[in-house]
């Protein structure tokens, strides 16, 4: 669909291609991760050409979703501060459930589900990076102790569990609401949506353009 003209910028390209990125690498995480789990997913290994290469590209890709996300914690660490009007969300959360927007204050660019993913990952991501590294046999084995390897190894499982269930939550709000995808697919949302969604975000944006507009002419 071609860009409307009222149509407000949400994310710039450098924003989506950087959540893109961290996107496809968490998705061939889990499914690799998955693979090595528990032997009823290991047929996921012929995803990625067999047992040996899974398991030697999995630690790879882990390299790229920390570098990638560490893009997105500086792009994005300032607009999920959390501030009153999460707790307000927060409190009207059954209404957020049933759709009812009428009864959910109004809130800036991101709401408190939003930023409960974002720290949510912001922790997990390295605690599965961290952990990871004492379990790369090949490069670290020779350095880590078996005791050491197996705390690791339950760190590594539980906070893979726990960014699974965080994703699931994730990618079911951005299908939820309506083109909140193509927000982060072509970068734009229509002045309705953020009134919608992001009521003080449109504020906010409004009084900015008013600031710089520059002073009428009175006759
Ligand atoms: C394939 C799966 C994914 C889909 C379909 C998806 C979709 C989206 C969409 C539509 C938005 C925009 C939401 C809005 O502006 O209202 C968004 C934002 C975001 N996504 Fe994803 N995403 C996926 C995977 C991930 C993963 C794996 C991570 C992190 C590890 C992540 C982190 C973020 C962050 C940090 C934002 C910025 C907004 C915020 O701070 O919450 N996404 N995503």
């Amino acid at each position: 669909m071609t860009r409307p003209n009222n149509a407000i910028t949400r994310y710039t390209a450098a924003n989506r291609v950087n959540h893109w990125i961290t996107a496809l690498c968490f998705v061939l995480l889990t499914l690799s991760g998955l693979a090595m789990f528990h032997p009823m997913l290991f047929f996921l290994s012929g995803l990625f050409g067999g047992g040996q290469w899974m398991r030697a590209a999995h630690p790879w890709i882990g390299i790229v979703l920390m570098a990638s996300y560490l893009g997105l914690i500086i792009q994005f660490w300032r607009e999920n501060l959390v501030n009153r009007d999460d707790v307000a969300w927060m409190k009207s959360i059954r209404y957020v459930a049933v759709n009812d927007e009428e009864h959910v204050p109004p809130v800036g660019r991101n709401n408190a589900g939003q930023k409960m993913v974002f720290w949510s990952m912001t922790l997990l991501v390295p605690a599965l990076f961290f952990s990871g590294l004492l379990i790369w046999e090949v490069y670290f084995g020779a350095a880590t102790s078996i005791p050491v390897q197996r705390v690791a190894v339950l760190v590594h499982s539980l906070a893979a569990i726990a960014a699974i269930l965080v994703w699931v939550v994730h990618v079911y709000a951005a299908i939820w609401i309506r083109h909140s995808v193509r927000a982060m697919t072509q970068g734009y949302v229509t002045p309705g949506w953020a009134w919608r969604h992001h009521r003080k975000w449109l504020w906010e944006l409004a009084s900015e353009q008013h600031d710089k507009a520059p002073p009428r002419k009175h006759p």
